[in-house]
């Protein structure tokens, strides 16, 4: 309790926000003040006043934050919590796609770093990569997708629109497995089931829906169903769990831990706001070439 009234304290001196994942630790949910998958977090980072940024996330989406507000000093308790699916591919590589196909426009998923974004034309999250293609790319014939194969394959399903797709993919989603999903609805016939895009196929194929973090909290409010099985990082039942009493949520596995998204405890966001670290520091260039294909993205959505 006197960490919270402790952080509660500084965020009000340093005229702080603290937005946080979907994932992160039940206790760092509740200090935020907003929690979110990755397009709310960007909106957030984009229209907020305050003048410092605590991001309990991963590293690319604290720079996403800078990108989108860099007169705003912006902070990340752990500067070790990366995204693996993210570090699969480098900037250097994203430029070798485009020297192979120059006639293909890039598209990125928001889990890719800032230098990356830099090198691409647009970019979209879990939330809206379906409608994206289906509306902003409808007249392009070569799609370079980065680095997600899985969400670019859900895209392919959803819209028709192949790509030239990274073979990257999440360490943490491709861990459920539909044996797992399988046990889960022979355990509770009358669940329905959602299920994260990044998630491969053969889970994908199982579900109900394939939704954001975000849609499968809105998708667990308006539900008439009790029962739901929920395939993705588990840290999202947090938040299911708080605003809906009357349901019941099961984790597709509870292996599908990010160790990333849970680097960020109270401690370590109380040192943040005590020392004002670890800012997120980005040369203005690379600020500057990738908010243009972050900017697309957000206008897209207005
Ligand atoms: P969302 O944008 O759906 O929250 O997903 C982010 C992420 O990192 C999924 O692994
Ligand atoms: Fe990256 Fe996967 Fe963790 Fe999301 S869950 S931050 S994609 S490693």
């Amino acid at each position: 309790m006197e960490i919270v009234t402790e952080i509660q304290k500084l965020k009000r001196a340093h005229n702080a926000v603290i937005l946080a994942h979907n994932y992160q630790l039940p206790e760092v949910q509740d200090i935020a003040d907003f929690v979110g998958d990755s397009l709310g977090l960007s909106i957030q980072a984009a229209g907020t006043d305050a003048r410092v940024i605590v991001f309990c996330g991963v590293y690319f989406m604290a720079e996403t934050a800078k990108i989108l507000s860099p007169q705003k000093t912006v902070l990340i308790p752990d500067k070790d919590a990366g995204c693996p699916m993210a570090d699969m591919i480098d900037a250097e590589q994203v430029r070798a796609l485009k020297k192979a196909n120059p006639q293909a426009k890039v598209l990125c998923y928001v889990n890719t770093t800032a230098e990356v974004k830099a090198e691409c034309d647009l970019c979209c999250t879990s939330a809206n990569a379906v409608s994206m293609v289906r509306d902003v790319l409808k007249n392009e014939k070569y799609i370079i997708f980065v680095p997600d194969q899985h969400l670019a394959d859900h895209v392919t399903q959803q819209t028709g629109q192949e790509f030239i797709a990274w073979k990257g993919f999440c360490p943490t989603h491709v861990k459920i497995l539909p044996e797992h999903i399988l046990r889960q609805k022979e355990l509770h016939p009358e669940a329905l089931v959602i299920v994260h895009p990044e998630c491969t196929r053969g889970v994908r194929a199982l579900a109900d829906r394939v939704l954001s973090t975000e849609a499968m909290c809105s998708f667990a409010r308006e539900v008439q169903v009790r029962e739901l099985i929920v395939g993705t990082e588990i840290g999202v039942l947090h938040k299911m769990r708080a605003e809906n009493s009357d349901k019941v949520f099961y984790a597709a596995t509870e292996h599908a831990v990010c160790p990333n998204m849970k680097m960020t405890t109270l401690e370590k966001v109380l040192w943040s706001l005590q020392e004002m670290r670890h800012e997120i520091i980005l040369p203005q260039e690379t600020i500057y070439r990738a908010k243009q294909c972050i900017r697309r993205m957000l206008e897209y959505r207005a």
